[in-house]
């Protein structure tokens, strides 16, 4: 790579293939932040430049759309198998690891860990074929789920719908793996969320699992079978400020977080156009590994025992995933996973 006043800059001349991925992962950062916000100002612009009747139809077909997010939304396997998706998945690379059958006869709710900034892994894996999903689980149809604020966005929305994307309430998981009444369904959850990002440094394999016991309760409720997952890479994309717990700064993020439910990391990556700077990932590859599916029996009304034994149940095929897979992507053999 070119080195220019102390910088390492893009390589202009790098191959065909390789600016491929680079423009995979633009696209998804272009589609993650700026757009985010022009879509956010649009309504407003479309309003102050008496396009009035432009919004006033995209507010009814809104209103008509609205429940979609949590009725299992309208995944396109046309968008999904987008080539955009295949440069962003070559970009880390990111792989998909199988290691059991998902039989169609189920549905499946799937745990991922870690969270990672922004979770690359659960993108590139189970909201496109970026990966080789298709190919690997032919018969199971797969939701990723998201924070509901993600589809209050105009046009932003029907492209995350149009991904498989739905809401992560109750409500929709609910639906997609009980109400549905379909079988061959897979719900994926990030389940460490915002607070696990705050631990997602380079070579971290900390976990926010332990309190977290929702989604077992979901399991039970549904009889959707449990799935571990584990991306091995995930914390290593991007650098994160040092903030252990008792600094200034984690108790910053931590009072942010009871305050306005949001905790911020302070990350960086690469930038658009040096290696040192910016807010895109690094190139360092992801490894994935789809753990067999812990079988679940539906419950009406699951007791605290019930979720306890189940949830200790998971935690330790996901300690024996971690164990059985890291040394073959670069864990040291004395790194614990750690569970919060
Ligand atoms: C999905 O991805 C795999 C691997 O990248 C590819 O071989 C396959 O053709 C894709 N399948 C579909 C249906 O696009
Ligand atoms: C965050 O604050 C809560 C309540 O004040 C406290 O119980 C918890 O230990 C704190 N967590 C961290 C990571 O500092």
């Amino acid at each position: 790579m070119p080195k220019f006043l102390g910088v390492e800059w893009v390589d202009i001349f790098s191959s065909i293939e390789r600016k491929k991925t680079y423009f995979g992962v633009v696209y998804h950062f272009i589609i993650t932040y700026p757009f985010g916000l022009l879509v956010t100002i649009l309504p407003f612009f479309l309003l102050f430049t008496f396009q009035w009747h432009i919004l006033a139809i995209y507010a009814c077909w809104y209103l008509y759309d609205i429940n979609s997010p949590k009725r299992g939304g309208y995944a396109s396997e046309w968008v999904r198998r987008w080539r955009v998706n295949d440069w962003f998945a070559q970009y880390f690379p990111i792989n998909l690891h199988k290691t059991a059958e998902l039989s169609p006869d189920h549905n499946y709710l799937v745990g991922c860990h870690p969270h990672g900034i922004i979770a690359m892994a659960a993108w590139a894996n189970f909201a496109t074929n970026g990966t080789g999903i298709y190919e690997k689980f032919p018969s199971i149809r797969w939701n990723l789920c998201t924070l509901a604020l993600n589809f209050k966005m105009a046009i932003r929305r029907e492209l995350l719908l149009l991904t498989g994307l739905i809401d992560c309430s109750r409500e929709s998981i609910e639906y997609v793996l009980d109400k549905s009444g379909e079988k061959g369904r897979a719900v994926v959850l990030v389940i460490g969320g915002a607070e696990e990002a705050l631990d997602a440094h380079p070579g971290y394999h900390v976990l926010t699992l332990a309190s977290r016991k929702g989604f077992v309760r979901e399991a039970l409720l549904t009889g959707a079978h449990l799935v571990p997952v584990y991306s091995f890479g995930e914390n290593d994309v991007f650098e994160q400020m040092d903030n252990p717990i008792g600094s200034k700064l984690r108790n910053f993020q931590n009072w942010s977080k009871r305050i306005f439910g949001i905790s911020y990391p302070i990350f960086h990556g690469r930038g658009f156009l040096q290696m040192t700077f910016g807010y895109l990932p690094f190139r360092k590859p992801i490894d994935t590994v789809v753990g067999a599916p812990i079988t679940v029996e539906k419950v009406e009304n699951p007791t605290k025992e019930q979720i306890d034994e189940l949830h200790s149940i998971y935690i330790q095929k996901l300690t024996e995933l971690f164990e059985e897979h890291k040394g073959r992507f670069g864990v040291e053999k004395d790194v614990k996973l750690v569970l919060k």
